[in-house]
């Protein structure tokens, strides 16, 4: 257990279910995800797999074939006279607005209006009898431009003054200049962060049904039902209580359907209303690439002073983000970025300012970690560079580096954003990974093996995780749930958060199942709908759980409490005597199957049915002054990883990855563990073969799996062991002691960068940190060990 949680804290919200869980699929159990036999059976309702109603038509998109001007003429009679052809729209056909932002900057159109931002953006959308049609007839447009100079990169976008998207951060805590003026050491360095796209498995997509009077029924692959809700609203000119969004799930999201399914959702739903029948709008991989934002990718110069023993004296910092021509979500993400600047170390003095730049791209958005991952790896390049310049293993600089203690007597918990750590695990799980994975004796045999092996190189890295949890937009910390309880004794279970894969709607039945101490297949698990729970938040934040299991427990509980009421007086004995046992209700001496306790309270007129609620407490962040609580707790983990690299050819394998992560109390064991595994190899992608690539015209050339390489099967470690925090409990009161799984393990992959540092740098015999931007493809690593070649030559 952790120690740093007294045991009177340990009171399970929801009630007393301390004991091990005995009802089958019961909170802290490996339970099945509840679609997993669908998945793989391919039984599992997509939006595509809808059967769509008698005359829908289908939409598809035209895009700009300039990267930045305006538009001076569109012919698209060639457009509207193809086979199957009903109509096309363009920005003149929103109904009320063409305007999709995200925040209050309007400066995102639905279509091009006159301007063109980035190459690939969508200009018009044909609506056809087939989607085979539209998407034929989408490239027979006849557009002209007046081409402008544009800006793909963080340097082109300085270079031209494009100016931001956002007002930047700055975090500020003593006095960054003095600090690094007065310490013994400095390092200076720059360090260029790549993008990531998504590659959701089940890519965009919008189904709009249109109703009678104003309303219209829209299937949305979003984790945003509600934002989509309020967007379609907003361009149809309806009010939202017209518009009704569902997702029952998606193939996968990754933060790039929290504001990205936004545009397809209107285009869809502008089209239904227009022809009066159902319309589908599905992008192609090539096109939903091109058309749909990305992880930002970063350029960060910082500036490091330390002592002779590698302890950090102060860090100045600037993040410059590649956003793309809007804000979307770039101000949450830089923020996050400078949040996680510090990683799982301590800063006396630390200035941390961001650059959500303008570029002619497409423009970026939320993806796993949010910023957080980009900030993460430049910690941990500070210490890379601290560790080489002393010649110590950077595992040494980054313990003599880690937060103390709640109440460390040197106040070395207190973070950038001036939140006191009051949780930190991270020594105590470092120190167990350090030797579950043997690390000390395989860093030796691996410097051995290097000193006799002229073509292969191996490296060792372990490095460590701390993410914050919470959405830094407080209000965004809230979720609904609606339960209700039929005669029967089956439960249904609604709640704002939507599933994607990650196995959210099986934890939240769980939550239910074990409140109510009845078997999960007694839980029917439903579509997330704006008309069940509204004003939802994103499933975002790795928070779903979190959030949607305490909104459904106090839900659940609502029900519970009015049926130990009922049974207490139906029964004449004390609510004390009434206990939910697993499927039956001892009531006294009696042991009453729980389908009849419901049936008996539902003839006595008890009302079955509650709303849940739920927001997070003891947040609260001022964004002026970079001060505040803006997470509930944070989430740990650390990882090991081992490579080999061919310095001939700067090709490498990942040979052993061990992973140990917190989780807290598990809700379910088997997918967090999954989670966590699938966490840490889409940020191996990430940091190593994901390249996006945008050439002179600015047009993106890597828009599909042949140019845009995510791990394989055989990429994953050849030993790869994964282990949760046995021991880990929140300290907060979150749903059943658990944490946050979603994205923290996301940035375990960092080891594996480290870890190819360490092979590259055996090339200079350790003497000097190599640079090595990520990704770290092949030609990086090869471009890397030529260069420590050359200096050394
Ligand atoms: N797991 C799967 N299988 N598919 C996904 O799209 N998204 C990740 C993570 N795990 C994702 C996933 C991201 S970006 C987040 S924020 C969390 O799941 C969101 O879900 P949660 O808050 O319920 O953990
Ligand atoms: N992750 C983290 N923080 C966030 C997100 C996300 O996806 N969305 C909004 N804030």
């Amino acid at each position: 257990m952790n120690e740093h949680v007294s045991p009177d804290l340990i009171v399970e919200p929801g009630g007393a279910d301390t004991k091990p869980a005995t009802v089958k699929g019961g909170v802290h159990t490996p339970t099945n995800h509840d679609s997993a036999h669908k998945h793989v059976t391919g039984r599992a309702i997509y939006a595509d797999d809808m059967a769509l109603p008698e005359g829908a038509l289908h939409a598809y998109l035209g895009l700009s074939t300039v990267a930045s001007g305006t538009i001076t003429s569109v012919d698209l009679s060639a457009v509207r006279a193809a086979p199957g052809v009903v109509g096309v729209l363009t920005a003149r056909d929103m109904p009320a607005s063409n305007d999709i932002s995200p925040t209050h900057l309007h400066d995102e159109p639905v279509l091009a209006d006159g301007e063109i931002h980035f190459h690939g953006q969508p200009v018009f959308a044909v609506i056809a009898t087939s989607r085979d049609a539209a998407r034929r007839a989408a490239t027979k447009a006849n557009i002209s431009y007046a081409e402008a100079p544009f800006a793909r990169t963080v340097d082109e976008a300085r270079e031209q003054g494009l100016g931001l998207v956002t007002k930047p951060l700055t975090l500020e805590r003593g006095n960054a200049q003095a600090g690094l003026a007065a310490a013994p050491r400095r390092i200076k360095g720059r360090y260029t962060i790549g993008g990531q796209d998504h590659l959701y498995l089940e890519g965009h997509i919008a189904v709009a049904i249109p109703g009678e009077d104003d309303d219209m029924t829209v299937t949305s692959s979003t984790q945003h039902p509600s934002e989509v809700q309020h967007m379609v609203a907003h361009v149809l000119g309806v009010p939202s209580a017209a518009v009704t969004v569902n997702v029952r799930r998606m193939g996968g999201g990754f933060g790039g359907k929290e504001t990205q399914s936004n545009q397809f959702a209107a285009i869809a739903a502008v089209a239904a209303r227009k022809f009066g029948v159902a319309v589908k709008i599905r992008p192609d991989r090539d096109d939903d690439m091109i058309t749909t934002g990305k992880r930002h990718d970063f350029v960060v110069d910082y500036d490091v002073g330390f002592d002779e023993t590698g302890r950090i004296e102060a860090v100045d910092a600037t993040f410059a983000a590649r956003c793309g021509f809007s804000a979307d979500l770039s101000g949450p993400v830089t923020d996050r970025a400078l949040f996680h600047a510090d990683n799982t170390y301590y800063y006396p003095h630390v200035r941390l300012q961001s650059e959500p730049l303008k570029t002619n791209t497409v423009s970026n958005t939320a993806f796993r970690g949010f910023g957080g991952p980009q900030g993460l790896v430049v910690a941990e390049r500070i210490i890379e560079e601290i560790a080489y310049a002393l010649g110590e293993d950077p595992l040494t600089i980054r313990k003599r580096n880690f937060y103390g203690p709640k109440d460390d007597p040197e106040g070395r918990n207190i973070t950038p954003y001036h939140q006191t750590v009051t949780d930190n695990i991270i020594e105590r799980i470092v120190a167990e990974l350090e030797q579950s994975s043997d690390y000390h004796a395989r860093r030796d045999a691996i410097l051995a093996f290097n000193a006799r092996s002229p073509i292969i190189r191996k490296g060792i890295a372990l490095t460590p995780v701390k993410f914050g949890i919470s959405f830094t937009a407080t209000w965004y910390n809230q979720a609904g749930a609606l339960v209700h309880v039929y005669r029967d004794g089956s439960v249904h279970l609604n709640h704002g958060g939507t599933e994607m894969g990650q196995g959210l709607n099986t934890k939240v039945a769980q939550v239910v199942a074990e409140t109510f101490q009845i078997d999960i297949d007694r839980v029917k698990i439903t579509a997330t709908t704006t008309d069940k729970v509204p004003n939802t938040s994103a499933t975002a934040a790795s928070s779903g759980s979190d959030l949607n299991g305490m909104a459904a427990d106090n839900a659940a509980n609502q029900i519970k409490d009015r049926l130990i009421d009922f049974a207490a007086e139906h029964y004449q004995v004390s609510r004390e005597q009434v206990v939910f046992e697993p499927n039956v209700v001892r009531v006294g001496n009696q042991r009453i199957p729980f389908p009849d306790l419901v049936d008996q309270a539902y003839l006595k007129r008890i009302h079955l049915s509650a709303a849940g609620f739920y927001k997070t407490p003891d947040i609260h962040w001022d964004r002026d002054k970079g001060t505040g609580r803006p997470f509930y707790y944070f989430a740990y983990g650390a990882a090991v990883s081992e490579v080999s690299i061919d310095t001939l050819t700067g090709e490498y394998h990942v040979d052993r990855t061990d992973l140990l992560h917190d989780v807290g109390k598990s809700l379910n064991p088997a997918i967090d563990t999954g989670q966590v595994e699938g966490a840490f190899i889409q940020g191996l992608g990430w940091l190593t073969t994901e390249e996006l690539w945008w050439d002179d015209k600015g047009r993106l050339r890597t828009h599909a799996p042949s140019t845009y390489k995510i791990p394989l099967a055989s990429d994953r470690p050849a030993i790869f062991n994964t282990e949760l925090v046995a021991w880990s409990v929140n300290q907060e009161r979150t749903i059943r002691r658990s944490k946050a799984v979603g994205e923290p393990p996301f940035m375990l992959a960092a080891s594996v960068v480290e870890a190819l540092s360490m092979a590259v740098a055996s090339v200079a015999n350790y003497s000097v940190c190599p640079r090595l931007d990520t990704p770290c493809t092949p030609e990086r690593i090869l471009m890397a060990v030529e260069r420590l070649k050359s200096d050394a030559a």
